[in-house]
Formats: C-alpha cells, structure tokens, sequence
C-alpha cells in the first residue's frame, strides 16, 4: 500500500527502513524524517504524515529502547524544584 504519494513510499519500505534501523543501532528512536534519510527521500507536502506515523506505529520495532524511557519525567521532576519561594 502506498503511504507517501509524493516520494512514492509504500508501508513495506517503511517497515524495512524501521527493522533496518533498529537493527544497525539498537538505542537510536526512530522518527519520520530518519525513516525518509534511509529511504533516501525527503517529505514533502507532509499531507501522508497520520498514516506514515500510524504505519511507523505498528511495527514491533519501533519502541523507545528501554534505557532512554522516563528521561522527560526525571527532567520535569528537577523543574518543579527550582529553589524559588
Ligand atoms: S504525501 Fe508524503 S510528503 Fe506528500
């Protein structure tokens, strides 16, 4: 099924560049824009970007690696103590 009509991407490509990235390096997080670089393709009217995330969304792959989880919570928690009264 096509995906992107603009740069022609299909929900296969996506998959392959998704499996193909976690794979190569297993920490990195997989956006869109890193999922056109693989593919050698840059967006281009963006109109495609719900169904290309819903498309990125079930691959099995695609999960924030354990490591990198709940670093915004640590960040936001250090905020709320900012030593002001
Ligand atoms: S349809 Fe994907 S960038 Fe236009």
């Amino acid at each position: 099924m096509i995906v992107c009509h603009c740069q022609n991407i299909t929900d296969h490509d996506i998959h392959a560049a998704v499996d193909w990235m976690r794979a190569a390096d297993p920490t990195t997080i997989v956006t869109p824009g890193k999922v056109y670089h693989a593919l050698g393709k840059a967006a281009d009217c963006g109109g495609c970007m719900p169904l290309f995330l819903s498309t990125m969304r079930k691959n099995p792959n695609l999960e924030v690696p354990m490591q990198l989880r709940g670093l915004r919570r640590d960040r936001t928690q250090d905020k709320r103590h900012e030593g002001r009264r």
